[in-house]
């Protein structure tokens, strides 16, 4: 059931046009499908028979009938499985074929094809869930032109909406009515979308650049349609910014978007017609944080942006989805960049990055981000293919430069607009645009793990040179036990003893010198090279890797804690200063990790906090460091919160051998902690200094972001000191808050501490929210994340509370999930956490198996842990994968997972 990259061949049929006739029902749904065949087989040998064409189904689709050239074949004349009709003896030249099906759309709780939610019918078809509506060449490398017509009782389902323009709509007897909808553009089916139902809209009117005036709609439920104005918004800006980044105009007159509450992922860029999931649609002050808020802006961008990346020029086959994935998502983080904040843009995603793609990378399942291989492709949209996709993009935006990306992107439109690509062709684009050779970089694609890089310096006073040497590996990874030297661009500064970047001036291999300014991108593509600069007057502090050029490990030889204080108070990057401080805190907390692990002994906070101040606890010059930073008037608050901010625990743990969650979160509280007590009154000032003035309304902008992200971050780390005025502070906080950012903020400390406070606090924000799904998807999540002694207990309780609902992703995600993120409890030392966990896992995989692999997930990291808990995680790998019945999705993971 294995599929792998070097196996693809053509299909041999294509499809030219695809005619969908879906009449839906209570009951039974029935789809008749007919499709136009070419021949793509080529010249045949002598005497060779035409090839047999495969249609891909699924055991829940049930065949009514199929015709070829308008014949129906009787049971003999085809081939039927559980996943395969198989047509033979087909005619010469193009033909005709038809097929009937039923499907029961209100059953189909896997959440892919067609189904249900909240009463209406929907689609999911990325990646491979067109086959669950009817037998199709369900591969992307199939591009067809649809007409889809959709027939429905009109009283319960009066919105019909299609891909592409509506042709045709009109009513029929016994209260039903249909619409006929045309899409122009080919496209691979997965693609296809349709939505039936009881659906409110607002819509606004977007002109292009070249003045076509496009409908912009979006659908909700009625109750809903007052939190659609950000989602709105953010459309234009992303339509306006397409245009004036990449000169990508909109191609239709109407551009829909769908929100569902039952929907596996984030949201999918259908033809004209995005269905979203509704977390990632819906936004009031009162019920969104300024989290949701962006990520709402950057999703809808992200989606957006696939008409041109994705939808206009897609990928011959599945290994290539960062092809459009890394793309897309380069291309929505640099407009959030635009929107916002560049530096604090930058920093929140290497922050993800390397709490959880580098884990990812670093584990069982690691993979490059075009994959070699795959038992379910649904398992393979992670953070390797969407996010280290996207970094790669950025190499070759740091080599290139704005100017030659953009050169890079014309010519791949150019060349491939209307078909069905590989990751080689647009590095192909990028290298002959700007006329590099870009091979090295072209590696990137194959080679699975990260980088590690190396850097050494040396000074030579009397010939004034400066010299960066550098080296790197790539640790072996599943399946890859050798790799070759990739191309990392090093952008990078030297910094005077003034703090001010000195100018830079390169020796050439040939002994010339190359001017780069203040900041230079070093081309960095061999195991080791040496880079020499000239008329260095005193030896400088290097910063190097300015914004994370690439999504490597560096170490930098003999990097002292003076020089990274120095680059925390100076460096121009704005990157490398957050980055500076981020090294010092994740040296601290590695130490004082290894003196509490030493030292032996319980492992309740009082105790690691006891060892962690005899180990010497934190050193006075890093607490006057983030002084500095927070009493700094020229900083914002957005990156302020970040640079006092730890690294987090999984990065952490990354860097550990065997390491005891519970211990190291303990020990990370413990330096949050003494950071409080000595930063109190910094820490005080800036609450007051930014709290919203009284009656202001809410705002989503960058700076009204940054007032509340620090004072938020400072009332988190005030509430660590446990005192009672703060927590009753805090109480009063989470009671007067105007909008949600402030009032989870408050609430998420709250829960953190064990005291009457934390129920009085979780039972209000109930009550107040019992009739907001989305808010309680945060009620539950902070409950299962909390790592307040004891509260699998609390966690399990909720899975039986009526807010809870275990066939909806977006509940299974904030509860299960979200407590596989609990350091302390799903870590629980007696292993009741992952006990209670496999449990989740096997009973949401009867229900939803892309739910179910996003769970089992929480266990792929085991081998990060000390023995007992790798021996425990194992166990329940292995009573998982022993499990009879097991989807292939969960089978996948949990076996890679073991090996
Ligand atoms: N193409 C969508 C996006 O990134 C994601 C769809 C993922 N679906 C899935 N079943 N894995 O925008
Ligand atoms: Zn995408």
């Amino acid at each position: 059931q294995q599929k792998f990259r070097k196996d693809y061949a053509p299909p041999p049929y294509t499809i030219s046009t695809v005619h969908l006739d879906f009449v839906l029902g209570e009951e039974t749904t029935t789809v008749t499908s007919r499709l136009h065949l070419l021949p793509n087989y080529g010249a045949l040998a002598e005497g060779a028979s035409r090839p047999a064409l495969p249609l891909d189904g699924r055991k829940d689709v049930k065949l009514v009938r199929v015709s070829v050239g308008g014949t129906q074949l009787s049971a003999g004349q085809y081939e039927l499985s559980e996943k395969l009709l198989t047509l033979k003896d087909l005619p010469a030249g193009e033909f005709d074929i038809e097929v009937v099906t039923e499907i029961r759309p209100q059953d189909n709780s896997l959440l892919e094809g067609l189904y249900k939610s909240s009463g209406n019918f929907c689609t999911q078809c990325e990646a491979e869930g067109f086959r669950g509506i009817t037998f199709f060449l369900d591969r992307p490398d199939v591009m067809a032109k649809y007409t889809t017509r959709i027939e429905a009782d009109e009283g319960a389902y009066p919105v019909l909406l299609g891909n592409g323009n509506l042709k045709e709509t009109g009513k029929m007897e016994g209260g039903r009515h249909f619409a006929v909808w045309e899409d122009p553009f080919p496209k691979p089916c997965y693609l296809f979308a349709l939505v039936a139902g009881k659906l409110s809209m607002k819509e606004r009117t977007y002109t292009t650049c070249s003045g076509r005036n496009v409908a912009l709609r979006i659908f909700v439920q009625e109750e809903n349609l007052c939190k659609v104005d950000h989602a709105l918004d953010s459309l234009v800006k992303s339509m306006k910014w397409d245009e004036d980044t990449f000169g990508l105009e909109y191609d239709l007159d109407l551009f829909n978007i769908v929100a569902v509450d039952d929907f596996n992922m984030g949201a999918m860029e259908n033809k004209s017609l995005n269905i979203f999931n509704s977390r990632l649609v819906l936004a009031s002050p009162q019920t969104a944080t300024d989290l949701d808020y962006s990520r709402i802006e950057g999703v809808v961008g992200h989606e957006y942006f696939h008409n041109w990346t994705g939808n206009r020029v897609t990928c011959r086959d599945w290994f290539q989805l960062t092809l459009k994935e890394g793309l897309t998502v380069f291309r929505d983080q640099e407009f959030t960049a635009d929107m916002n904040s560049r530096p604090v843009k930058r920093i929140e995603d290497v922050m993800m990055l390397r709490s959880s793609q580098f884990t990812e990378d670093a584990g069982p399942m690691a993979h490059p981000i075009r994959p070699e291989s795959y038992i379910k492709m649904d398992n393979f949209y992670t953070l390797t293919v969407y996010e280290k996709g996207s970094e790669v993009v950025r190499l070759y935006d740091t080599l290139l430069g704005k100017e030659g990306f953009r050169k890079g992107m014309e010519l791949y439109f150019k060349r491939h607009d209307g078909h069905a690509v590989t990751c080689d062709d647009f590095l192909a684009a990028m290298a002959d645009a700007n006329n590099v050779n870009l091979d090295t970089l072209g590696r990137w694609y194959s080679q699975a793990g990260t980088p590690h890089l190396h850097v050494s310096t040396s000074y030579d006073a009397a010939a004034k040179t400066y010299t960066l040497t550098c080296k790197q590996h790539t640790p072996p990874s599943p399946g890859q036990d050798n790799k070759l030297p990739v191309l990392i661009p090093i952008k990078m500064g030297l910094l005077g003893p003034d703090g001010a970047d000195m100018p830079l001036r390169l020796r050439g291999t040939d002994g010339s010198v190359q001017d780069l300014g203040t900041t230079g991108v070093l081309r960095f593509e061999e195991a080791e090279t040496s880079f020499v600069f000239e008329g260095v007057e005193v030896e400088p502090v290097p910063s190097l890797l300015r914004g994370f050029s690439a999504p490597v490990k560096m170490e930098v030889e003999g990097q002292t804690d003076e020089q990274l204080l120095f680059l925390l108070a100076h460096d121009s990057d704005p990157f490398n200063r957050w980055e500076a401080g981020q090294r010092l805190s994740k040296k601290l907390l590695l130490k004082l990790y290894a003196a509490a692990a030493a030292a032996g002994g319980a492992h309740n906070s009082q105790a690691v906090a006891e060892r962690c101040t005899a180990a010497g606890g934190v050193p006075e010059a890093m607490v006057s460091a983030f002084r500095s930073v927070l009493s700094d008037k020229d900083l914002d608050g957005s990156f302020k919160s970040m640079a006092v901010s730890l690294p987090t625990g999984n990065e952490l743990l990354d860097a550990l051998q065997g390491g005891d969650p519970p211990l190291l979160h303990h020990v990370r509280m413990y330096v949050v902690k003494q950071l409080a007590l000595q930063l109190r009154p910094e820490l005080e000032t800036l609450v007051k200094s930014n709290d919203d003035p009284a009656g202001e309304p809410y705002h989503f902008n960058a700076a009204a972001c940054a007032r509340r992200a620090i004072k938020n971050r400072c009332l988190a780390m005030l509430s660590s000191l446990e005192e009672p005025e703060i927590t009753s502070m805090l109480l009063d906080r989470f009671k007067a808050a105007t909008n949600m950012t402030d009032e989870i903020a408050a609430l998420s400390c709250l829960v953190e501490l064990a005291g009457p406070e934390r129920d009085t606090a979780l039972a209000a924000f109930y009550d107040k929210f019992r009739n907001e799904p989305l808010v309680l998807l945060k009620w539950l999540g902070l409950q299962a994340t909390s790592n307040a002694p004891g509260n699998v207990s609390l966690v399990k309780s909720l899975v039986d509370h009526p807010a809870f609902n275990v066939t909806n992703p977006n509940n299974c995600y904030s509860l299960f999930l979200g407590f596989g993120r609990s350091p302390v409890n799903f870590h629980a030392a007696d292993g009741s956490g992952y006990a209670f966990m496999g449990d989740a896992v096997l009973r949401v995989d009867g229900i939803n198996h892309q739910v179910a692999a996003r769970m089992v997930s929480a266990f792929t990291t085991w081998r990060q842990y000390d023995t007992e808990r790798q021996a425990m995680m194992r166990a329940q790998l292995e009573r998982i994968v022993a499990h009879p019945g097991l989807s292939e999705n969960v089978f996948e993971i949990a076996s890679k997972s073991l090996k």
